[in-house]
């Protein structure tokens, strides 16, 4: 053999040895593992589900919300370890590892691009609805929580305890506390109390090494970069600890829309102006969104205001008539109630609905086919830009926007507080989504949802072009998922986006607790030394 053949051949040698490893993972060997790293009194057979068990497509679908990217016949999916110890956890972990085998974690299933159980290399879902148990200390005004608890039975279990204690989360409770709150956690006590991450003090996660870590033996590093910074890119989070927050007896929401013959773009535009600047106890919402027109058949563009004062209507309503009379809001708009049932109303339930309805865990197979993405304004959007907006809307059939203001105490919570970055100077965020119901339409939906990003450009941050990870969007940049390597320019593309400034930071963390680069996915934080 003369030399430059006897180097082809190791070359050869080399990619197909480190070939095997990638594409062909030892699925036997995995579940062997499994078992021989579970003990019998908590048997890991009666959480496992491979393609076999009958129940295995209403285990995937039950947490999947997006139609879009539900596969329950994805041949690359394994099996879904439905973990109830935490032993399930830490031998799914290492025994995926060890058989190069990759997992997805889930804990409520919402992650816009599915993330959390899709893949397109052989992997396993983690998933950690089981574990869901919430223990709230009024005195001590804490919490823990675990990851697979939804918002709705934390909000509960908190009214339970206590009906002027609050936890500052998101708006939807079937939301799993393990993603919601790893990513941000954004909700209407933003103003006043920042977001979720402001508020975890303690956390419990398995590492890449199988290792179950609390604040103190992970260092603080790896405790500020699971705040806002990605849990998953980093481990598996079992539980958080959290501090509750006082709200009052009695709160008032009110919800007044204006169509766009209502004048709905200048009260927008006055919105602008204002809504960052009210103060912090108020949170008032905007949501333009395609409605029907005065003909039928003819479609225009409403915007819904949503507000919660954390207060009596009695002291709202001069507030409001005060910085934006354009709303017209009168005392019979606003309903006084509890915080709990505030809870209800930001879900759109009429005001009287009891709140068992917080406690419904998933709405079994996803109905809609989505898509969403998220913008950061700084500058008020002009009056035309506004309108090229809605002309772009207009082309959708269904789609909506969630305009939310910024301000109070997020302008006083330095941006490397936490890794969740989109802090100062912020008028308000911009949720955009739209839903179909046909297969057949996604590709033009999709294409449509560009050109409405393409659209605000002009009038929303850049350099980058700010994006909200909870609000998870393929498009700002992503890696092939089977890929081992993942490519660093890339993902500082993406990195730059959600993170800012933090993201060399979350990277030199990653690659002190996971240099060998084991959670990973399309969107995920890489090692330092990837390429
Ligand atoms: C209807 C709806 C309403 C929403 N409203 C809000 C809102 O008001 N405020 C807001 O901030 N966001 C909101 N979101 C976005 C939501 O917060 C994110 O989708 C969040 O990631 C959901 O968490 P999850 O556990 O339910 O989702 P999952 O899909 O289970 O997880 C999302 C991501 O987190 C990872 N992850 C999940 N569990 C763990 C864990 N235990 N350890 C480590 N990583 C984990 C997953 O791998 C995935 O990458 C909403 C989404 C939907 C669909
Ligand atoms: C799946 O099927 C196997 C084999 O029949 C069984 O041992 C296991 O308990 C089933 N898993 C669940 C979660 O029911
Ligand atoms: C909350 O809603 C329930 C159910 O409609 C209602 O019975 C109760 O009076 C409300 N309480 C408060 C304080 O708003
Ligand atoms: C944030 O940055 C400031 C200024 O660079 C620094 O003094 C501070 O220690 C940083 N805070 C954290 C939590 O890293
Ligand atoms: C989006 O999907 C719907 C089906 O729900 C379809 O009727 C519509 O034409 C699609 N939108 C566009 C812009 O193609």
């Amino acid at each position: 053999m003369n030399e430059v053949v006897f180097v082809l051949f190791l070359v050869l040698l080399i990619v197909s040895v480190s070939d095997a490893k990638i594409t062909k993972p030892n699925v036997e060997n995995f579940l062997q593992c499994l078992r021989s790293r579970t003990s019998p009194k908590n048997p890991i057979t009666e959480v496992l589900y491979t393609h076999d068990n009958s129940t295995f497509v209403s285990s995937y679908v039950s947490y999947t919300n997006n139609k879009r990217c539900s596969n329950p016949k994805d041949t690359k999916l394994i099996a879904i370890v439905a973990a109830k110890h935490e032993s399930h956890v830490q031998a799914t972990v290492v025994c995926a590892k060890s058989n190069g085998i990759q997992i997805r974690i889930r804990s409520g299933g919402h992650d816009f691009e599915g993330f959390s159980y899709i893949s397109s290399v052989p992997f396993v879902i983690l998933d950690m609805h089981n574990f869901r148990s919430i223990t709230a200390d009024v005195s001590s005004k804490k919490a823990w929580v675990q990851a697979g608890a939804t918002l709705g039975e934390l909000n509960t279990k908190i009214a339970d305890a206590s009906k002027t204690l609050a936890f500052p989360g998101g708006f939807w409770s079937t939301l799993g506390a393990g993603g919601h709150i790893s990513g941000g956690g954004y909700g209407n006590l933003i103003r006043k109390y920042g977001i979720s991450v402001d508020h975890v003090i303690d956390a419990q996660l398995v590492d890449a090494n199988g290792k179950i870590l609390n604040r103190a033996s992970m260092g603080e590093d790896l405790f500020w970069s699971i705040r806002g910074g990605d849990g998953a890119s980093f481990g598996v989070i079992l539980a958080w600890k959290i501090n509750l927050v006082a709200v009052p007896e009695t709160l008032t929401v009110f919800k007044v829309t204006k169509t766009l013959r209502q004048e709905a773009t200048d009260v927008l535009y006055k919105w602008q102006l204002v809504s960052s600047k009210l103060p912090e106890e108020l949170f008032l919402r905007a949501i333009p969104e395609i409605a029907e027109g005065a003909k039928s058949g003819e479609k225009t563009i409403a915007v819904k205001f949503y507000a919660q004062f954390l207060g009596p209507a009695a002291q709202l309503v001069p507030i409001i008539n005060k910085n934006l009379p354009e709303l017209g809001l009168k005392r019979e708009d606003c309903y006084e109630m509890s915080w709990l049932n505030t809870t209800t109303f930001w879900m759109n339930f009429p005001v009287g609905t009891p709140t068992s309805v917080l406690l419904k865990r998933t709405s079994g197979p996803p109905r809609a086919f989505y898509k969403c993405k998220s913008d950061y304004v700084k500058e008020p959007i002009p009056k035309e830009g506004m309108e090229k907006i809605w002309k772009t809307m207009l082309k959708f059939n269904n789609a909506f926007m969630e305009w939310n203001p910024y301000g109070g105490v997020m302008d006083r919570i330095p941006a490397n507080a936490t890794a969740f970055p989109h802090r100062k100077g912020n008028l308000f965020k911009i949720l955009y989504c739209a839903s179909w119901n046909d297969a057949k339409a996604t590709d033009a939906n999709l294409s449509l949802m560009k050109e409405l990003y393409d659209v605000a450009e002009p009038y929303v941050s850049s350099n980058p072009r700010e994006a909200f990870l909870n609000y998870r969007d393929m498009d700002i940049g992503s890696n092939p998922s089977g890929k081992t390597n993942i490519n660093i320019e890339e993902a500082k593309i993406y990195g730059s986006k959600y993170f800012l400034g933090n993201f060399k930071r979350l990277m030199e963390t990653k690659t002190k607790y996971d240099p060998d680069n084991f959670f990973r996915y399309e969107q995920s934080i890489p090692p330092i030394h990837a390429m």
